[in-house]
């Protein structure tokens, strides 16, 4: 694997997963791989387990961690060619990136979207700029679009938990009181088109996602009938696409609670918000798969950055 931005690098979903959950049973298998070689953590926003995780993995294949919130500890970069750079912005990313690439061997980076410009978020100009301007790999840990990381977690607690072949798979909105990104749901789509999986996506009308990411997914609008003999329910709310950025719907009637998760497993990413996203007593029984999903965080980095030292 040269680089992943996104699930596009990944050349064999089934390997991928299958490297992932043997790097869980036996972690430090490959821990010369990434010895004198160092990963830069770059933040620009919040994070509890990617970055905890994707530093855990590097570690566990024996690389050294760098880790820098950008935001708060750097300088205000530049991303616009030929800009003149009287205002704010202090150094220019094809310095900040040309530099940081003299540093470390693997660049992760977290930039999430505006939600204000779509056209500006849609071409993820802060990893793309990375990507450009580095002499290193890239890795998303979240970007304006995209969370292929989660993703592959998501992929790898499915295959765990799976009691029969092709489980049906239902991705549903639910309430927040804040507007969120469509990374998570994005890329969640995205894999399950991608691995062997019934999926469906429910939402109030307004919520749908980019057309060119949810494909030919059934999206259901009556949440109830979407659930129906569901097997695992992935709960997340995200914003307006269309109205991009809005909030269009507080209903907390799509909460999931444990009469609508009937016997299905349930997923989120975290963090998530009780008792608006999801009732207590789903995330405190058994039929919650939080936890685990977060530990194969750990497994999911491990096996990108496992493909990438062996590739580079
Ligand atoms: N799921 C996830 O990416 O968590 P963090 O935002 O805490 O990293």
């Amino acid at each position: 694997m040269k680089q992943f931005l996104d699930l596009e690098d990944i050349s064999n979903i089934d390997s991928i997963i299958k490297s992932a959950i043997s790097l869980k049973s036996n972690p430090f298998q490959y821990k010369e791989l990434g010895k004198n070689k160092t990963i830069g953590l770059l933040f620009f926003n919040s994070s509890l387990r990617t970055r905890l995780s994707t530093q855990k993995a590097a570690q566990n294949l024996g690389m050294d961690v760098m880790t820098m919130n950008l935001n708060s500890d750097g300088w205000g970069l530049e991303f616009e060619d030929g800009s003149v750079m009287n205002a704010n912005t202090a150094e220019h990313i094809k310095e900040a990136a040309a530099v940081i690439s003299q540093y470390v061997d693997i660049i992760a980076l977290r930039a999430f979207p505006t939600l204000t410009d779509k056209k500006k978020d849609e071409e993820e100009q802060v990893i793309k700029s990375f990507q450009k301007y580095a002499s290193v790999p890239v890795v998303n840990m979240e970007s304006a679009t995209a969370h292929p990381l989660q993703a592959l977690t998501d992929a790898i607690t499915i295959s765990e938990f799976k009691l029969k072949e092709r489980p049906k798979v239902v991705l549903t909105w639910a309430p927040h009181p804040r507007a969120l990104p469509h990374a998570v749901p994005n890329s969640f789509a995205k894999m399950m088109q991608m691995i062997d999986v019934d999926f469906v996506i429910t939402h109030p009308e307004g919520y749908e996602l980019n057309p060119e990411i949810t494909g030919n997914t059934p999206i259901v609008h009556n949440q109830e009938e979407a659930l129906k003999d569901a097997d695992f329910v992935y709960a997340k709310n995200w914003s307006s696409y269309n109205d991009y950025g809005q909030i269009k719907c507080t209903d907390a009637n799509w909460m999931v609670t444990k009469e609508k998760l009937q016997a299905a497993k349930f997923m989120h990413c975290l963090p998530v918000r009780r008792n608006v996203i999801v009732a207590d007593e789903v995330l405190d029984s058994n039929q919650s798969l939080v936890i685990q999903q977060a530990n194969n965080r750990t497994y999911a980095a491990q096996a990108v950055l496992k493909g990438i030292l062996e590739d580079n």
